[in-house]
């Protein structure tokens, strides 16, 4: 979730490439830094935390006449938020910024160092720049070294290179991560969307994948794996608010669609062929551990109840989940064998944090589950998982729950591993259905044209009950609270089973059952759940891959073997349920009525 600008031409490059960067700040702000050469002069400038902090840095500096120039913001993924790792990184003579994960990175490294290239960072982006030297000292040819360079790499990226050995060019590739080329009359700016460049150029294209190139007398130069290609501008729109949106109407659907993308930065670097492995632990935290408690509020403690299932289930451990309000004035047992957990989007929520400091007050380690780093509860926690989701602007969570959710999914099968309480087959089952996740989070189109339509019909009526059983019990809790937060209408998630002892009372046709009926988990017993609803007239949305007669609205999903897959797919439902009602409502979906995205207060 890294953000990259790149400029080519005469204006001041030091403010055209902060303001570029600013814009992309939601995308990562563990770091940033400038490369650029003017004059022929190579120069560079690199602070770790906030932009301000590199403009602070270069407060002093002025670039004018012609140069290029590369920036970049970091949300760190391989190696910790340092200086060092900090981009631009440099070689002898170039330096590279670089958004997206090079998968064989350590081979490159390996075969580098051995022909004694030294290494300064543990990102995997350093190999870029010191392949691309390593080749090109070899064959003394930039544009080459550049082709050999991008040929190596697995894995995606978004990367732009500046070389002293061709002062007057920037080098550009994308794979995965994206990059546009901006336009305005001999000036030539890249990013990673356009919301830098409005306002600067007024012609972009939208690189596509596998495509790379470099500047030769202001022109680009575009390739592919044919050869030169040649490509059309598109106008770029004027409108900021619209091209931050990235062409979605509201930040909650643009999260909603971006949660595929983000799930891999979830669980990069956290799995591998031997289960899951978690750099931010040390494994001295769970010394004597017994059992968990989770405290956190709204969506975290629907993802804290999901956990709950996958942590007794796969590490066998006892756990137990409050809310935060309630756990603070309960005067609640507690026992330093348990390992508190707090979970928490935005890290300043006041109740979690409170919570969080009783637990610590009365000797408990703790371990937080978080968006933000150096965060409140951030700060106060022994141990941070980082859920890497990138700045969520809607105020109704998508994206941060379904990074919590997986954070716990991974978290749940690292104890299970340290506990020997799972086999090495389950394990690698586990690992194959958590590299799936990504495309079980992907948005079918088809599909969510098909919510549109049938949207229309729950518009009305005197509630919704959104049902379901083991981890679709907490997302039906889930699915009911993005409707009644976005679209203001009654709704409840309860467990299907649950509702014949006394919610069944409300059954008719103007009560909306939303079943979330998974084929892996449970499947004949929430069917007679539904059956039961249907036979009392209620209206029955059913969300299942197995065809479902009774239902008077039907949703149909994929054949997944896991069910977290099931939970991934099933959760993008309802969200786009939610979404498409609180439109047709007319209501702000992005900021709801009586809401706020962080609740600093009790
Ligand atoms: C979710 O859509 C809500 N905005 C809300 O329930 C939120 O999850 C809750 O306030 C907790 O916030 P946190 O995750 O930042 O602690």
């Amino acid at each position: 979730m890294c953000g990259i600008v790149g400029y080519y031409g005469n204006n001041e490059k030091k403010e055209i490439l902060i303001d570029g960067l600013r814009e992309l700040e939601y995308r990562g702000y563990d770091s940033a830094g400038i490369a650029l050469i003017n004059d022929n002069l190579l120069n560079h400038f690199k602070a770790i935390g906030k932009l301000d902090n590199l403009a602070y840095r270069m407060r002093d500096f002025n670039s004018s006449g012609f140069g290029v120039a590369i920036g970049h913001t970091r949300w760190a993924t391989h190696g910790k938020p340092t200086e060092l790792n900090a981009h631009p990184h440099l070689g002898d003579y170039s330096f590279v910024v670089h958004n997206g994960i090079i998968e064989n990175y350590k081979e490159l490294k390996e075969t580098l160092k051995s022909d004694g290239v030294e290494f300064l960072s543990q990102t995997d982006t350093e190999t870029i720049v010191h392949l691309f030297e390593n080749i090109n000292n070899q064959i003394d040819n930039p544009f080459e070294a550049f082709t050999q360079t991008i040929n190596r790499l697995e894995g995606a990226y978004a990367t732009l290179i500046i070389s002293e050995a061709m002062a007057d060019t920037i080098f550009f590739a994308k794979y995965g991560s994206p990059m546009l080329i901006g336009f305005n009359d001999g000036e030539i700016f890249f990013a990673s969307s356009d919301t830098p460049i409005i306002g600067k150029a007024n012609e972009v294209y939208y690189l596509e994948d596998g495509e790379y190139g470099y500047i030769v007398d202001g022109e680009i130069k575009l390739f592919d794996k044919n050869g030169a290609k040649e490509f059309k501008r598109e106008r770029l729109t004027p409108d900021k608010i619209l091209a931050q949106k990235d062409g979605y109407r509201f930040f909650m659907e643009k999260e909603i669609y971006e949660q595929s993308s983000i799930m891999s930065d979830t669980i990069m670097g956290r799995v591998n062929d031997n289960g899951v492995d978690f750099d931010e632990i040390d494994d001295s935290i769970l010394d004597g551990i017994d059992e968990i408690k989770i405290c956190a509020c709204g969506t975290s403690y629907h993802s804290a109840l999901t956990g709950a299932y996958l942590l007794e289930r796969s590490a066998k451990i006892r756990t137990s989940v409050e809310i935060a309000s309630e756990f603070r004035y309960k005067d609640p047992l507690l026992s330093n064998k348990t390992l508190f957990i707090t979970i928490s989007q935005s890290g300043e929520t006041a109740d979690t944090l409170e919570a969080l400091k009783m637990a610590k007050k009365a000797g408990l380690k703790s371990l937080s589950i978080c968006n933000v780093d150096n965060s409140s509860i951030v700060r106060e926690s022994d141990i941070t998982i980082l859920t890497r989701a990138g700045i969520e602007k809607g105020v109704a969570s998508t994206k941060a729950f379904a990074t919590q959710v997986m954070v716990l999914w991974l978290f749940s099968l690292y104890l299970a591993k340290k506990r020997d309480k799972i086999s090495p087959e389950q394990l690698s089952n586990e690992i194959k259905a958590i590299l799936h996740s990504p495309t079980s989070l992907k948005v079918d189109d088809n599909l969510h044209s098909k919510i549109h339509r049938l949207s229309k019909r729950y518009l009305h009526g005197h509630g919704f009950f959104f049902i379901g059983r083991d981890i679709f019990y907490p997302l039906a809790l889930e699915g009911a609270l993005k409707l009644k937060e976005i679209s203001y209408l009654h709704a409840e998630g309860y467990p299907a089973g649950e509702m014949k002892h006394g919610p069944i009372a409300l059954a008719d046709s103007e009560l909306f059952t939303i079943a979330l009926m998974p084929q892996t988990l449970w499947y004949d017993k929430i069917k007679s759940n539904v059956e039961e609803l249907s036979a009392r007239d209620s209206t029955i949305l059913a969300i299942s891959p197995l065809d479902f007669e009774l239902a008077d609205d039907f949703i149909k999903t994929k054949e997944y073997d896991h069910p977290m897959l099931e939970f991934f797919e099933m959760m993008v439902v309802t969200q786009i349920l939610a979404l498409e009602i609180s439109i047709r409502l007319g209501n702000d979906v992005d900021m709801p009525r009586n809401l706020a995205k962080s609740v600093t207060v009790e």
